[in-house]
């Protein structure tokens, strides 16, 4: 009885709320994104691509993808698939801009969600521009989904004791790259 009473006094306050608080409060992430969003300049995603090698069988996963272009680029310029991640809703619309402003939405997927809780399997190329220490709390998930063989490529962070096969440097930003192991 008090559970039903809370979930209608809640409806109504929504129900009584402005247009604009509502919108608002439909947009707020589900949680506080992990890292702010900066966009990587685009010759560093093209640097961030090439050193993958990412062709058309490629899939190519961007965890925090911010406006898409990680993804966006693959698909138009390299062939392959995208699907891009992000947990802030404002992000996720303009990703979807992005994708259908390129056409590219026949191979491009955006997904608003936490990147910690998504299912990473499919991937064959992994790109991040996150932080060091998320790049570090991320390590055993991509270790356990990811096949052997999978790319991962970081702008700006490693990956702390995992030691990268190659490091770029890119108008002064650094690219690390990785392979999975076998395991
Ligand atoms: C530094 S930006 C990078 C954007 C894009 N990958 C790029 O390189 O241009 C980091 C992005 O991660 C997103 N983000 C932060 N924490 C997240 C989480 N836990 N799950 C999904 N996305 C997250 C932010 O909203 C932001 O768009």
């Amino acid at each position: 009885m008090l559970i039903r009473s809370f979930a209608l006094v809640a409806t109504l306050v929504v129900a009584t709320l402005p247009g604009a608080a509502v919108a608002a409060a439909q947009d707020a992430p589900t949680r506080r994104p992990d890292v702010i969003y900066v966009p990587t300049p685009e010759a560093v995603v093209e640097a961030m691509l090439q050193v993958a090698n990412v062709g058309k069988n490629d899939i190519v996963y961007d965890l925090g993808c911010g406006d898409g272009r990680i993804p966006v680029t693959a698909a138009k310029k390299y062939g392959a698939r995208g699907v891009g991640i992000d947990i802030d809703p404002q992000r996720i619309r303009e990703a979807n801009e992005n994708v259908e402003k390129n056409g590219v939405g026949d191979r491009v997927k955006i997904i608003q969600g936490d990147l910690f809780e998504q299912d990473l399997s499919q991937a064959t190329v992994v790109t991040l521009y996150l932080l060091p220490s998320l790049n570090v709390k991320l390590m055993p998930k991509l270790m356990k989904e990811l096949k052997p063989g999978t790319r991962v490529v970081s702008h700006a962070f490693d990956m702390g004791d995992w030691k990268p096969e190659k490091e770029l440097d890119v108008d002064g930003r650094k690219v690390y790259y990785w392979t999975i192991p076998k395991r």
